[in-house]
């Protein structure tokens, strides 16, 4: 018997790369995202591993607590989850979709803190000493600054954040790590999928090493992941800043 590791979004950048970090260590994986051919072939892809595919769409109420009893009826129990599923929504806030916008909030946020709370007592209570258990959650640089033209992205990411570090705060004394991912631009679908693929196009980071990072330090129990120095630099002068400047900054960006 192996630990188990289930990761949302692993149908492709981020996600995709930190499953195959999980499967390399020895975990069970149990691989969630809507496209299910892309997660057949990641699992034939995987073949030497033991992977579950589960297509699955989290934007949608009820969405997390129909996963756990998916879960649940294949007789399984989860170790390590990986919240990783999550879009972003680009463009004037007054022509955005408003059933998108509702998507979004309920895939970064309510999801991700529903699979938190349905999945705890199994990584509480993980027979499998020998191996990390905990929660790594993929935040963003976003997280740290309002987003003029991606507002509820980057409200979704705040939330990731604080709730992430409260809980790692809170469960330390159960030998559970939560772990933060924060990216800045990585070179994934995500641009394309949030309506403007030109965002920072020339500074984006590989997939791979994101994931890399984020495994790395899940299995070391770092709170708080930046993938390069680069990006941590660029959170720690965010934090200097007021609010109000980096608003101003962030609008030029996105609407260059
Ligand atoms: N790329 C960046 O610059 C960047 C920076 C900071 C943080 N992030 C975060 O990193 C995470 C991964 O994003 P990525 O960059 O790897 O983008 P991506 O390539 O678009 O991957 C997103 C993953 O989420 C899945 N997903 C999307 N909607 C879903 C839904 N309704 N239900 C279930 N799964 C869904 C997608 O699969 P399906 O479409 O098959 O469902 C895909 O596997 C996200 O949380 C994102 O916010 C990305």
């Amino acid at each position: 018997m192996k630990p188990t590791a289930l990761i949302t979004g692993a149908s492709s950048g981020i996600g995709y790369h930190i499953a195959k970090w999980f499967a390399k260590a020895g975990y069970d994986l149990i691989i969630v995202a809507r496209s299910k051919d892309k997660l057949l072939s990641l699992q034939t892809e995987l073949q030497d591993s033991n992977v579950t595919v589960i297509p699955h769409d989290l934007s949608v109420p009820n969405s997390a607590y129909e996963l756990y009893q998916k879960i649940r009826d294949e007789g399984k129990t989860v170790e390590v989850l990986v919240n990783n599923a999550g879009f972003g929504l680009s463009g004037k806030f007054e022509d955005t979709s408003f059933e998108t916008q509702q998507k979004l909030l309920h895939l970064n946020m309510v999801s991700l803190a529903n699979l938190t709370r349905l999945f705890i007592d199994d990584i509480i209570h993980s027979p499998y000493r020998n191996v990390p258990n905990g929660i790594l959650n993929i935040s963003s640089m976003a997280a740290f600054l309002p987003g003029p033209y991606m507002a509820a992205y980057h409200a979704s990411k705040a939330f990731v954040q604080r709730y992430s570090e409260a809980l790692a705060e809170e469960l330390t004394g159960d030998g559970v790590t939560v772990t933060t991912l924060c990216p800045g631009p990585t070179q994934t679908e995500f641009f394309k999928r949030a309506g403007n693929d030109k965002i920072m196009s020339s500074f984006r980071d590989a997939p791979e090493d994101v994931a890399r990072q984020g495994f790395l330090g899940f299995i070391k129990g770092k709170r708080v992941v930046f993938p390069s120095a680069n990006i941590h630099a660029a959170v720690l002068f965010m934090k200097l800043m007021p609010s109000s400047l980096l608003s101003k900054m962030t609008k030029k960006m996105y609407t260059r």
